[in-house]
């Protein structure tokens, strides 16, 4: 895939916000920043049907066809994440339940239970009346379900229909009670159920739920979004042949993206690289302050390489922050460039569209004090210079295909809600672990791929890692047997069945390697465990019975990597000292020279080019190249020095 030709600049625009005298000039200046693309209609139901089946789409074609005759390919969402006030009168059960029993109700967005029939069919109506209206119109290139699943934590809910909709789940998943008791291992406190209309929710219990029940339940919310959004797709793709995304948010774990993705045309997300810094990237106080004006170095580019994989190589960034945002602890401003560079970043691992949020910043509502491309009075806010200019750079920049990356990193939701239904220590978390050891293969200057487990040829990949992987799944053994490189699994990988049992044998269970892990430790902040070779395992710790070749050993000599030939285990969770060593060396062996970057210096290999991006305030170094601070630059690739 090339990207070059591809690569577009878009915003996100709300008509139903402004005066309709403001459309043409606003489709103009956009058109003049060298903007191509233009997401519109994502929560405008209550202006499109302002009450039950009376619909008004004389504003929206009006709008669509002031923004399309200016030139902009129109990007139009379903309006459901922001169901208007009637519906609610009309279905108040629709509303989601939090897990000690209260609805989460009207006056901002996502009120909505995914598991409310009636919602749903509403759904149904709403976009099949608009894929009718717009399927075939030409400036309508491609449609946006919904927004956002899961963000503000609305994957899950508690309702009454969740409970319902659940047991049927149960039931079809299970076949008979029986067989559900035995998978929980129900034995257990005399959980037996007798029959599936037994089957509650795991919350408000005397103390904790069933990890095994707490688990299912994740994995029947997280089928109840994917089927929530198939009905859009499938009404979308009676009436139009646009490609259908959906907007994904930065680390959320609610779902199963891979899953919902299947039925996407591509994948894209929403990027608040300084938002994100403040409330999400598990950052330190250090890092929010050296990374305060730039986010953190590597979360964006976690996020392109997990949602290319999401789309099947193919994704945008539908939102990117043009300014301070309104929602974080604290909201400062980007540093001059990042702007520029957050846009450069995405392209660079392979989005063909970066759209920012928004044109014009709203002087009403919810998000009156998060910046925009404009201001409020239709001035140039700061961003909109550096748009422009990305703009121009397009015209005269490489073509860069993406291709595939020489390591990958596993990244699978079943382990994401497995650790959280049995966390086992208070801090250990999975995106956690496997952002550790992401950023570590970056500061090597690796380029990667993030996979799901199961269903990949690895093959391509000289180097692949497993954090925290739930189970070894038939399915992952049979991708792990494509991988000619390095894999490493752990630490707590392979050592539980899908059920959340520990199987026996006891895991890890590797072809290729004689390991048991017998015990583990989750550890306090102050009980660190130090290393022979420097750093320290910190969190989690595990007693590895091996007679494996021992590469890591704690200083007292018990062994924390271990494993010859193919396939390695880390049985502890290394700080950042200890990770850097062993990414290196596992590089090493499967062939990948690493870079030695300065702090904050980062790079992206594409199939024809290497990307460096500054995320330092101050000039960086590296191999006689010096980036300015929040600088990007590209050079053709030098084969020899590829690193994936
Ligand atoms: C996103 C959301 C947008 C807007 C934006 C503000 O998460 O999709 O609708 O709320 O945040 O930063």
């Amino acid at each position: 895939m090339t990207v070059g030709s591809r690569r577009t600049l878009g915003v996100c625009y709300y008509p139903e916000h402004w005066p309709e005298a403001a459309w043409a000039e606003d489709a103009s200046r956009m058109v003049e920043a060298g903007i191509s693309r233009v997401r519109i209609g994502e929560f405008a139901w209550s202006r499109i049907e302002p009450r039950p089946g009376e619909l008004h789409f004389d504003w929206l074609d009006r709008a669509i066809a002031t923004l399309g005759s200016a030139g902009l390919e129109i990007v139009l969402g379903t309006p459901t994440a922001a169901p208007p006030r009637w519906m609610v009168d009309r279905h108040p059960d629709m509303l989601p339940v939090d897990s000690d029993g209260r609805a989460r109700g009207f006056g901002s967005r996502r009120h909505y239970c995914f598991s409310h029939d009636g919602y749903r069919e509403e759904c149904r109506r709403i976009t099949r009346r608009l894929a009718e209206r717009y399927g075939r119109n030409p400036h309508v290139v491609a449609w946006q379900t919904d927004n956002e699943y899961d963000c503000h934590g609305t994957a899950v809910s508690h309702s009454e229909n969740a409970a319902r909709a659940f047991r049927e789940w149960c039931a079809h998943r299970y076949r008979s009670v029986d067989t559900l008791n035995r998978a929980w291992g129900n034995a257990f406190w005399s959980m037996d159920y007798r029959g599936f209309d037994e089957v509650g929710l795991p919350v408000r219990t005397v103390t904790e739920p069933n990890p095994a029940h707490v688990l299912a339940f994740r994995r029947f919310s997280s089928d109840q979004v994917v089927r929530f959004n198939r009905v859009q797709c499938d009404e979308i793709r009676r009436h139009s042949d646009a490609p259908i995304v959906h907007n994904f948010m930065g680390r959320t774990s609610g779902f199963d993206h891979y899953a919902l993705g299947a039925d996407l045309d591509f994948a894209s997300w929403d990027s608040y690289p300084l938002g994100f810094l403040m409330d999400r990237a598990g950052a330190s106080p250090e890092e929010k302050e050296q990374y305060l004006r730039q986010g953190h170095p590597d979360f964006q580019a976690f996020h392109h390489d997990l949602y290319r994989t999401c789309g099947a190589g193919r994704f945008w960034v539908m939102e990117q922050q043009p300014g301070p945002v309104n929602w974080a602890p604290w909201n400062p401003a980007p540093m001059p460039g990042m702007v520029r560079l957050w846009a450069w970043e995405a392209f660079a691992h392979g989005a063909e569209t970066v759209c920012f949020f928004r044109w014009r910043q709203a002087p009403f509502g919810q998000e009156q004090m998060h910046a925009g491309l404009l201001l409020p009075d239709r001035r140039p806010a700061v961003g909109l210079a550096e748009v422009a200019r990305v703009a121009r750079e397009l015209e005269e920049a490489p073509e860069a295909g993406t291709g595939p990356a020489r390591c990958a990193l596993i990244y699978d939701y079943a382990s994401a809600h497995a650790w959280e239904a049995q966390p086992q220590g208070a801090d250990f978390d999975y995106f956690d672990l496997c952002f550790d050891v992401y950023c570590a293969m970056r500061r090597a200057g690796l380029s990667i791929d993030v996979l799901p487990p199961e269903g990949r040829d690895l093959g391509p990949y000289a180097l692949v890692m497993a954090p925290g992987l739930l189970e070894c799944s038939p399915g992952f053994l049979d991708s792990l047997n494509t991988c000619k490189g390095r894999v490493v699994l752990g630490p707590r990988a392979g050592q539980k069945t899908s059920e959340l049992a520990i199987p026996v044998p006891m895991g890890p269970n590797l072809p290729g390697l004689r390991a048991t892990v017998t015990r583990v430790e989750s550890l306090p902040p102050f009980a660190d465990v130090p290393l022979a070779a420097g750093g320290v395992v910190r969190r989690w710790f595990e007693a590895l019975e091996t007679d494996a070749e021992v590469f890591e050993r704690t200083r007292d000599g018990r062994p924390v990597l271990a494993g010859g030939g193919r396939v390695g285990y880390l049985a502890g969770w290394p700080d950042a000292r200890a990770l850097d060593r062993i990414i290196r060396r596992e590089a090493a062996l499967g062939g990948l020279p690493a870079l030695d970057l300065p702090p904050g210096l980062r790079v992206r290999d594409t199939a024809t080019h290497r990307f460096w991006f500054n995320y330092a305030s101050e000039a960086r170094t590296c191999g006689g190249r010096t980036v300015g601070p929040a600088g990007v630059r590209w050079e053709p690739l030098d084969r020899s020095c590829r690193t994936g």
